[in-house]
């Protein structure tokens, strides 16, 4: 990745430090304003410096049309600024006031039954209305022009959690538009593409096309596709209709908006390149289950490297978490001490350069009362939540050395959105929701890696595989155009690839590939794969390695679920199954192509055997570690770095104390840089920085 820096500035110039804060809401405090006062005091006493602001304040900057209040912005700019804090400053895009709703209906979003929904809520507005779009553009040019020169600026927050489909007629004509460049105004070439010969679905015209709807068209996977890609495409010429007027007045002021990991409904590879930094919001069910808190961290771990991938291994925002509970899930529990301090500084060690909150203060009403804040209803600093936060706080600012540093992976997980509503779509396998396991597959395997403290990025498969050694593409069901040949050439060139079941079955319009899958994979995995077999939760099968074997494994490993019965054709067999009609056929295969290989596990296997066979190869391919040293289970190592120092955050995700054996000596910087030789002491959630 020679043309990649090895470090990057901090996210605005001017601010060279980790941003600590969150969603504050001042206007909903606005008949006591004596609380923005106490806000402030607080706010220095729990070390936070960037409040996110305006997020959802349109009817307080905007109370009648056109009629604007920005007095009492300008004075929680002034006093944030006159503390030396910043704001995250949003287009407050995200819910709209009543007014609105009431005088421009066509705002109101469209469900899939075309029923418009009544005032209310936030993140329902629709995406293609030109009013909508208009308002939007005012009120941000407003928001710019007021405060582009003012020192509390730091960071644009775009509306807020972008989701969810529109149905509406304006909806229905821009979506048949955007069908007609897709297809070059060829009606035929979308029939041929949607595969529209199937149940008497063929089109005459653009115009009978409508949305996929629960009680009209839903089975063409062609056309499901499209939508999701238009909805992607539709909303983010949304954003990109907010962001032209603040580029063009703050044109130095980053901006961002705030995505929600892996959220189904919009492929954020193509929202990030009008991004000047990727933000996210996590929110996960921490102490759900002690004995598993590690496999959680590791899936978290996953959504931290994707968000960091997304701009190519810039540091990344964590814009919203909870510094205790939420008071949306199931079961909203606490924190348990010491949780704060680790889930805060997984995100830094992951290439976060925030800790941000949802929420500064618990509101006095409506449903977010009971939402976890920094600021509870007592309304004073001595709560342990508080306390925890300005913990927080004051670790992050013994980090400032590792402020803009990344790390440069040697391996890429694929995890690619289009490629996720194909397999979700698919009749097969499977069926019934999540029963697919597309993204947990991708976590499993990302799992091994974490388990060794080798760092990955996790891209698409429109992104360059190029500077990677090894390149996991679970489940890669679809390839795009020119992907084949893309991950072909990576092989040829010395690259080592990782397939498994479910590989190169379809093309981007999801029509199968004919001539045998792998499709245009087949020469570089050398298989060929004739049958798939699901099975129920309380079938098995086994995986067996081969005497002598080129892994040096032994012993036979779990198969559930899915077993893709394949034939070797140039591949070499390195493990088998272990029973059923299928028994001695293979499950592991390996192939020369050029000057590097390809391994294909056909099964949906075990995590021993996921981490058997990747502590294999990377010792085979000297793959990048964080640290050279034997973690016990459920402890993490990451790693940034910025070319010439290396941080390594040694994180405890497990209920007990744990020790790593050092291969040197340390400064711990959050212990004040004590030097930590020969052995990490972790206690339960201890988290440790050592620098090298
Ligand atoms: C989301 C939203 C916030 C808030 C939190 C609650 O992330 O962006 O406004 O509702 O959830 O957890
Ligand atoms: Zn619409």
């Amino acid at each position: 990745m020679s043309n990649k820096p090895a470090s990057y500035g901090p996210i605005h110039p001017d601010y060279p430090k980790f941003l600590h804060g969150g969603d504050y809401n001042p206007d909903q405090w606005y008949r006591t304003p004596e609380i923005w006062d106490q806000d402030m005091r607080l706010m220095n006493l729990a070390h936070c410096n960037a409040m996110s602001v305006g997020i959802f304040s349109w009817a307080a900057l905007e109370p009648e049309e056109g009629r604007y209040e920005f007095g009492w912005l300008d004075t929680i700019m002034d006093k944030l600024a006159a503390e030396g804090a910043r704001a995250v400053l949003a287009t407050p895009t995200g819910s709209r006031p009543a007014w609105m709703s009431e005088k421009y209906p066509e705002v109101l979003r469209v469900d899939a039954y075309r029923h418009r929904n009544l005032h209310g809520t936030r993140h329902n507005h629709c995406y293609t209305s030109p009013v909508y779009r208009e308002k939007t553009q005012k009120i941000n040019r407003l928001l710019a022009e007021r405060y582009k020169d003012h020192p509390a600026l730091l960071v644009w927050h775009i509306s807020n959690e972008f989701g969810g489909e529109c149905h509406c007629d304006l909806c229905q004509d821009a979506f048949r538009s955007w069908l007609r460049r897709r297809y070059n105004n060829r009606i035929d070439d979308l029939n041929l593409a949607w595969w529209t010969g199937f149940w008497a679905h063929t089109f005459n015209s653009f115009d009978q096309i409508e949305s996929p709807a629960p009680h009209g068209e839903n089975c063409v996977h062609g056309h499901n596709l499209d939508w999701k890609r238009f909805v992607t495409w539709q909303t983010n010429e949304f954003m990109k209709a907010e962001i032209a007027p603040l580029r063009e007045v703050t044109p130095t002021v980053p901006i961002t908006t705030n995505m929600m990991g892996t959220y189904p409904g919009l492929d954020y590879w193509k929202m990030a390149p009008e991004l000047d930094v990727i933000s996210w919001d996590n929110y996960p069910s921490w102490h759900r289950d002690t004995s598993k808190t590690w496999e959680l961290a590791a899936d978290i771990a996953f959504v931290h490297d994707l968000n960091r991938s997304l701009k190519g291994g810039k540091p990344f925002m964590l814009m919203e978490s909870t510094p205790s509970q939420v008071n949306w899930q199931p079961v909203n529990k606490l924190k348990r001490p010491g949780m704060h301090r680790l889930s805060s500084l997984q995100a830094v060690a992951h290439g976060s350069d925030t800790v941000q909150y949802f929420q500064w203060r618990k509101s006095r009403g409506a449903s977010e009362k009971f939402h976890g804040a920094v600021v509870d209803h007592v309304g004073h600093e001595h709560t342990r939540v508080f306390q925890d936060v300005a913990g927080v706080g004051s670790d992050l600012e013994k980090l400032s050395a590792v402020l803009g540093s990344t790390v440069r992976p040697d391996v890429a997980i694929v995890y690619d959105w289009e490629n996720r509503w194909a397999i979700d779509d698919a009749q097969a396998l499977r069926n019934g929701n999540g029963e697919k396991k597309y993204e947990e597959v991708c976590k499993d395997h990302y799992r091994a890696f974490w388990r060794q403290g080798i760092p990955c990025d996790i891209i698409d498969t429109e992104q360059s595989f190029e500077g990677y050694r090894l390149v996991v593409a679970p489940m890669l069901y679809m390839l795009k155009p020119g992907v084949a040949e893309r991950l072909s050439a990576f092989v040829a060139a010395g690259g080592t690839l990782a397939t498994t079941f479910f590989t190169g079955y379809v093309d981007q319009s999801d029509l199968c590939f004919l001539g045998g899958f792998p499709g245009p994979l087949k020469p570089v995995i050398g298989i060929w794969a004739e049958e798939i077999d699901a099975l129920y939760n309380a079938d098995e099968n086994g995986i067996r390695f081969a005497p002598g074997n080129e892994l040096g494994l032994s012993g036979t490993w779990k198969a559930t679920r899915f077993c893709e019965i394949i034939h070797a054709e140039g591949a070499r067999v390195v493990a088998t199954y272990a029973s059923d009609f299928y028994a001695g056929q293979p499950a592991l295969t390996v192939n020369d192509f050029g000057k590097g290989q390809a391994w294909h596990m056909a099964a949906y296997a075990e995590q021993g055997l996921l981490d058997a066979f990747y502590t294999e190869l990377a010792g085979r391919l000297s793959l990048l570690r964080s640290l050279d040293a034997v973690l016990p289970e459920g402890v993490s190592a990451q790693l940034r770095t910025d070319g010439t120092t290396r941080f390594v955050f040694l994180m405890n995700f497990t209920e007990t104390e744990q020790r790593v054996a050092l291969p040197g000596a340390f400064a711990d910087l959050l212990a004040d840089g004590a030097v930590l030789a020969e052995e990490a002491v972790l206690a339960p959630y201890a988290v440790r920085v050592l620098q090298a």
